[in-house]
């Protein structure tokens, strides 16, 4: 949870990192020395052209991949020194993951989909049951708990994978273009669902976009290119809920 664990506030501390991808002759430099500090609470939007590192950094952020070199310490902790069982541990413990093009399993009903995670993690099947049908209320859903992905709009599908990505009550949600897929009012939809848990649950969440208009509602830009940070600039006052 926010508050004590944050170090300084600072929830993940990025330093000199550099993600080389290694295909023999061709080395490709996705990240090139990229230091960034994600601070408890905010919503940090991340922009820049195709290719140049955005998913790169939240994977290696997120330790999802491994870097070539630098430091990421989530809440003080350095990523990349724990072992690979523990590393997915707390992720799975302590953030949630939302996608472009959502990620969900189709045979699954959008209950089964929120409540896997949580089975995964070794919950009882009542109690994963009970969580699921909680986060897909929180998001507005509880009229769809049995329909399966292709039963949904799009909105309702990314919805199902919020609710999928706070199930465990994470704190930190890295989000890859999540409303890529998505027109412009159902986008406003999912942004302003984004914006109330980030202030219901105090949550700091990464969000990469290609829209100014998702990017305006976030509290910080970070814009890249090529790999490095271009610029990172304060777009709200950050409205003081985590001092
Ligand atoms: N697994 C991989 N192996 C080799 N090169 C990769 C791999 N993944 C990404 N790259 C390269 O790394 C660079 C950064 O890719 P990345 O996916 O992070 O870009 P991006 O900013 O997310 O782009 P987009 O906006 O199109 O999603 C690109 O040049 C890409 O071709
Ligand atoms: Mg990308």
């Amino acid at each position: 949870m926010a508050g004590a664990a944050d170090v300084n506030g600072v929830v993940v501390e990025a330093k000199d990192v550099a993600k080389v991808y290694d295909q023999g002759k061709l080395k490709v430099n996705a990240l090139d020395g990229v230091s960034l500090e994600v601070r408890a609470g905010e919503m940090l939007a991340v922009m820049g052209p195709s290719g140049c590192g955005k998913t790169t950094l939240l994977n290696c952020l997120s330790g999802l991949d491994e870097i070539t070199r630098g430091e990421v310490l989530v809440r003080g902790r350095n990523l990349h020194h724990m072992k690979d069982d523990e590393r997915t541990t707390f992720r799975a413990r302590s953030m949630g993951f939302i996608f472009q093009s959502f990620n969900l399993l189709p045979v699954l009903s959008a209950v089964e989909n929120v409540e896997l995670p949580l089975l995964v993690s070794g919950h009882s099947i009542r109690a994963a049951r009970k969580a699921a049908e909680a986060a897909l209320t929180e998001v507005g859903l509880n009229h769809r708990l049995n329909h399966k992905p292709k039963e949904l709009s799009g909105g309702e599908q990314q919805r199902t994978a919020i609710a999928r990505s706070i199930v465990n009550n994470p704190d930190l949600i890295w989000a890859d273009e999540p409303t890529g897929n998505l027109d412009s009012n159902t986008s406003k939809e999912i942004v302003d669902l984004l914006k109330r848990l980030n202030k219901e649950r105090h949550q700091t969440q990464v969000i990469v976009t290609h829209s100014e208009e998702v990017a305006k509602e976030c509290d910080r830009l970070v814009r890249m290119r090529n790999g490095r940070i271009e610029s990172v600039q304060a777009i709200r006052l950050l409205r003081g809920r985590h001092v």
